[in-house]
């Protein structure tokens, strides 16, 4: 599998980091304060993975966007345009630690998340369970931990449903950002923060 970017390295960023290097899936992750501030964090993931700057991150075939809501448009300014490839957009509008909602005026957030990565085929994942169950062994209680996904391309979708089959998950295509992203966004959606097992 291509190498994994990673913008953002706190609790979510580390635990998808986690997540892969688990299975070997190479990394490069970036945070807002440079690679260096990241040496204990790559020297727990080990050798598939390394830090970067946010643009050697931005460029890699699929990357995860994982950075405080009001943080993205500086996170993101800049970037070149990502031509097509997938970015996955694991963020919630809400300003921790506070957990006060951002008012979007109505706009679903990967609607404009999506403004900030021109280019991209955005997938909404990895935002619905808090940062310690992404990081956790995705076989529970007998069953595989459900994640959730959508986007508007279907080709880019199956990707993301690879990966997830790979973490050890068990990915449930939402469908559209319009129809999916609605329902596992937090806070508004019904799904966010549900800790769902697949038996069988
Ligand atoms: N925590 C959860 O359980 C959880 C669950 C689901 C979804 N989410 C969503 O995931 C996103 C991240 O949350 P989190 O809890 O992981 O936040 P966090 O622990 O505060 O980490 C945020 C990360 O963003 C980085 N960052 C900030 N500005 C940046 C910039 N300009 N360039 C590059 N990196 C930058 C920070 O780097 P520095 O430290 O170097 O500034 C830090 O590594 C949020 O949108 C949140 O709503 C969180």
């Amino acid at each position: 599998m291509s190498t994994i970017g990673i913008i953002g390295a706190g609790a979510i960023g580390a635990a998808f980091a986690r997540a892969l290097s688990r299975q070997g899936i190479e990394v490069v992750i970036a945070n807002s304060r440079g690679p260096e501030s990241l040496a204990a964090l790559v020297e727990e993931l080990g050798p598939t993975a390394r830090a970067g700057t946010r643009e050697e991150a931005a460029a890699q075939a699929i990357v995860l966007v994982a950075v405080n809501w009001s943080k993205l448009p500086t996170a993101l300014a800049g970037l070149p345009d990502f031509g097509g490839r997938i970015v996955l957009d694991a963020n919630n509008p809400i300003e921790a630690p506070s957990f006060k909602a951002v008012d979007l005026q109505g706009r679903m957030s990967s609607e404009v998340f999506a403004q900030w990565v021109p280019g991209a085929r955005v997938v909404k994942a990895f935002n619905h369970l808090q940062a310690h169950l992404l990081d956790a062994d995705p076989t529970a209680e007998g069953g595989r931990r459900v994640l959730f996904y959508s986007g508007d391309s279907a080709q880019a979708k199956t990707e993301v449903a690879t990966l997830i089959e790979r973490l050890g998950f068990f990915g449930i295509d939402l469908g559209s950002l319009e129809v999916g992203a609605r329902l596992a966004q937090f806070p508004g959606g019904p799904l966010p923060a549900l800790n769902l097992v697949k038996f069988a």
